[in-house]
């Protein structure tokens, strides 16, 4: 298949709503990362994301919604509780993805079996005319080939899927950077199951104390079961091998120009201002304390870890766990498959 790039104009997104319509599968920007999109309401069409992506068939795909009712138009959910309505009224359009019960309508394929339906209103103003246009709701996972990380620019999909799908809508580069916020209300206590730009702090501010899920920040263990299909399987690693470091400035950069005495393969994902103290060849990823800056980056960074092939190693700086710190870490800590080297 020849995958077309389309941009983002009237259309382009006509061109591309009829292959979706048509049950194809065709990839669109969102304000988080680009999705792979197929029509939610169609078994089939949702089949070939999963062929695409190389997915496994367990692993459950988020529904994008263009306005809040849609999800009693398309009749999505068998329950929509009053702290998802009050989550829905604060933070849509925005990285924040609601997992609810879900109806008869959708399809096995998108639910991977679970009872539960995952749905999400993105503010990215293309998304939103894509999905209206497409006069349905689309099922939509990040548009990477599974295990590397999730793609920022229209770029990246075609690394990943050129020849495997449809058609790119190219939207420009992804502002958020990192996937959505993940909660299910599902439970009976409300439950984070991947953070994103929406932090733990501010959606308590808004329904009261939620729990965080354990697979959020630690390794699970084999014999674990998972709330969240996604959580078990590796994610964002680059070939090369990233370790994060626990420790001040100070001491990240005497570690890693150490290493780099020892061994000219070893690099640096860090901050801007490291850059002039590093020996080895380094990829910046923002100033220390803009943590959105960070995560606009972080996987065009762990893209060019393998991309500039001259690295065995890269240090990354080990970033806090609360506000937007927490959904860097849960993905850094991925990519280091858990490995952290603790300087203090
Ligand atoms: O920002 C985003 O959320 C992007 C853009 C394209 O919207 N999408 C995205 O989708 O990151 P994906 O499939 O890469 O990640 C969705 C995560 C997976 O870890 C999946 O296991 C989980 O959400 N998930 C989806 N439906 C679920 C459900 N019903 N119950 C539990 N977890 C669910
Ligand atoms: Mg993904």
């Amino acid at each position: 298949m020849n995958t077309l790039l389309l941009g983002s104009k009237t259309e382009d997104i006509k061109i591309a709503a009829d292959f979706l319509k048509d049950g194809g599968v065709v990839a669109m920007p969102t304000e988080t990362v680009y999705g792979l999109a197929a029509d939610a309401l169609n078994g089939d069409a949702v089949k070939k994301i999963f062929l695409a992506k190389r997915r496994p068939m367990d692993n459950p795909l988020i529904v994008h919604i263009s306005e809040i009712e849609d999800i009693e138009r398309f009749n999505l959910v068998s329950d929509f509780p009053e702290k998802a309505k009050k989550l829905a009224e604060h933070f849509w359009p925005g990285p924040l993805t609601i997992i609810m019960k879900k109806s008869d309508v959708i399809p096995d394929e998108v639910s991977a079996g679970l009872p539960t339906v995952a749905i999400r209103l993105p503010s990215h103003k293309v998304a939103r005319s894509l999905i209206k246009e497409s006069s349905t709701v689309l099922a939509a996972p990040s548009a990477n080939r599974s295990g590397s990380p999730s793609p920022t620019t229209a770029q990246h999909v075609l690394n990943d899927l050129s020849g495997d799908i449809e058609a790119v809508v190219d939207g420009g580069m992804c502002d958020v950077g990192v996937e959505s916020t993940v909660i299910t209300l599902a439970t009976k206590t409300p439950r984070l199951l991947r953070p994103g730009l929406v932090t733990v702090e501010e959606i308590e501010e808004v329904i009261g104390h939620i729990d965080v899920d354990h697979a959020v920040l630690f390794k699970l263990e084999s014999d674990q079961k998972v709330s969240s299909p996604g959580m078990k399987y590796k994610h964002y690693a680059p070939k090369a091998k990233v370790v994060l470091i626990n420790g001040d400035s100070d001491s990240f950069i005497n570690f890693v120009n150490n290493e780099y005495e020892k061994d000219n393969t070893v690099g640096a994902i860090c901050y801007d201002e490291d850059i002039k103290h590093l020996k080895a060849k380094t990829i910046p990823i923002g100033k220390s304390d803009d943590l959105q800056a960070q995560a606009h980056l972080l996987f065009d960074a762990l893209r060019q870890v393998d991309e500039l092939g001259c690295f065995t190693t890269v240090y990354a700086h080990c970033p806090t766990k609360t506000g937007v710190g927490m959904a860097l870490y849960n993905r850094l800590i991925r990519a280091a498959s858990f490995e952290v080297f603790d300087l203090e």
